[in-house]
């Protein structure tokens, strides 16, 4: 299964502050395992830079935070995954918790990212996870199933199986867990990523055992490789601890 260790920068840095962290990444990345890739979900302002400090590096790409399902029109304020793929990414997020609980996106319209976003050569992430009332009330496992069959079900056949290969990967983020310092522990992520892991394989086939799941939410440098020994628990997706160079460095390197 390939490893990936995933950066979201949310909106933080500018592009000054971004290409020197890129650079430091980039210098920290020369040799990078075989199966393992990292990138880095910019500010749309810094992907060039970014792009630009990573160009030559193998396996090390940047993504954009999000992206519009259309190839261009009167969307003011959005961006085309045809404009990301011209600044320098090759992924985009889609469904993160915070585009979800404060920009009100629905399943229907993070279905209609993701699938736009693959059909007009963009990898993805897809975020999915629940809250801290719906983990309370047991729908832990409905609402994961909710989130992916809103995406799969949305999927033209030649977006099927082996097609998604390489090309998506799932992001589990319990949303009580994205920048509160409270990391799920390993009975939930292993419960988590055992859910995901079988919805999946409901909505994608055998194909399922090659699409990595992310863990999300206060990963940091002490609890990374912990992390990362649980079954199922494929790459991690990290925010605040992302932003320091060394830190993510360390992270990648449990
Ligand atoms: P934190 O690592 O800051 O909790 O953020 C997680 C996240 O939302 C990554 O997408």
């Amino acid at each position: 299964m390939q490893k990936i260790f995933a950066a979201n920068w949310k909106m933080y840095k500018t592009r000054a502050q971004a290409a020197q962290s890129a650079a430091d990444l980039a210098a920290g990345l020369r040799a990078m395992p075989e199966g393992q890739s990292v990138m880095v979900f910019a500010p749309f302002t810094a992907i060039g830079d970014v792009a630009a400090a990573f160009n030559g590096v193998p396996g090390l790409f940047v993504g954009g935070q999000n992206c519009y399902p259309a190839a261009e029109g009167a969307f003011t304020g959005e961006i085309s995954p045809a404009m990301l793929r011209d600044a320098g990414a090759s992924w985009v997020l889609t469904g993160h918790s915070e585009r979800r609980h404060i920009m009100g996106e629905d399943d229907a319209m993070v279905a209609r990212k993701t699938v736009f976003a693959l059909e007009n050569g963009l990898n993805v992430l897809l975020c999915i996870g629940e809250t801290l009332a719906e983990r309370e009330s047991g729908k832990l496992h409905a609402v994961l199933e909710r989130q992916l069959e809103a995406v799969f079900s949305a999927m033209p056949e030649g977006l099927r199986g082996e097609a998604l290969e390489g090309r998506l990967a799932v992001g589990y983020e319990p949303v009580w867990a994205i920048g509160t310092g409270k990391v799920a522990g390993p009975v939930e992520v292993i419960e988590s990523h055992a859910a995901a892991r079988s919805l999946l394989q409901k909505f994608a086939g055998e194909t399922a055992n090659r699409l990595p799941v992310l863990y999300g939410g206060s990963v940091k440098p002490n609890n990374a490789s912990a992390l990362m020994a649980l079954d199922n628990v494929d790459g991690l997706l990290v925010g605040g601890a992302s932003l320091e160079a060394q830190s993510f460095l360390q992270i990648i390197g449990a």
